[in-house]
């Protein structure tokens, strides 16, 4: 469905203090909690991994958004559905070939599929994984290049978000990158409801406030 979903990245959070950022972004009104796993190969950056996961999850029942920047998502796929991810998102440039094993282990772990592309592939290689007999159930359209919080958000992607929205209008289409108050009108009118925010949202004094906003800014 094309409700909002405001789901700060943790990557901007104190990393030593996980739990607690969680728990207050949840307090904000975050509805999801974005994790960026990165392998320092796919991307330069190297962040967390499934243990890391493994023990947000006992101490908080929320929805983790999965964003797998790795080079071999398939060996991620069983350590991340034992650990209690709820979301699982691969990219295609990482999986033009085995993407069909990918869906089914995803959802055979009980975790909800997606397919994220960034900045420089065309949005016609996700068609096939949208339509499949097992599809995805989220395509995350990258607005800055993967590796990184706090950079510009990229407007000349959202071509692709309104081809999305157009093409399927119940899907979740999650935007991750330069999203704030300056940037989010542009994704919402393209047709984004999955909203991803780091800096913007841990960057701000209330982040609360920025979180009610790019809700508003999706619902109207
Ligand atoms: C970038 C990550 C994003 C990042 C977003 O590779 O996928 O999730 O944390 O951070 P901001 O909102 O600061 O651009
Ligand atoms: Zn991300």
């Amino acid at each position: 469905g094309v409700t909002p979903k405001i789901a700060p990245s943790m990557l901007s959070s104190d990393f030593a203090n996980l739990a607690s950022e969680a728990h207050r972004m949840l307090n904000y009104g975050a509805d999801w909690l974005h994790m960026d796993i990165m392998d320092g190969h796919f991307v330069s950056n190297l962040t967390m991994g499934a243990p890391v996961i493994e023990s947000l999850r006992k101490h908080t029942k929320a929805y983790l958004d999965c964003h797998l920047m790795v080079t071999n998502p398939l060996d991620y796929v069983e350590p991340f559905g034992k650990a209690g991810a709820s979301g699982f998102t691969f990219h295609i440039e990482t999986s033009k070939d085995n993407w069909k094993e990918l869906i089914e282990n995803i959802k055979s772990l009980g975790m909800r599929p997606g397919v994220a592309i960034k900045p420089g592939t065309s949005v016609e290689a996700v068609y096939p994984l949208v339509e499949a007999e097992t599809p995805v159930e989220m395509v995350l359209v990258m607005t800055v290049e993967p590796g990184f919080g706090g950079q510009k958000f990229m407007p000349e992607t959202m071509d692709k978000v309104r081809i999305l929205r157009k093409k399927y209008p119940a899907l979740d289409i999650e935007v991750d990158g330069g999203l704030g108050p300056s940037t989010i009108d542009m994704a919402a009118l393209a047709g984004a409801n999955c909203i991803v925010a780091g800096s913007s949202v841990f960057g701000a004094p209330e982040p609360a406030q920025v979180i009610s906003l790019l809700r508003n800014s999706v619902e109207k």
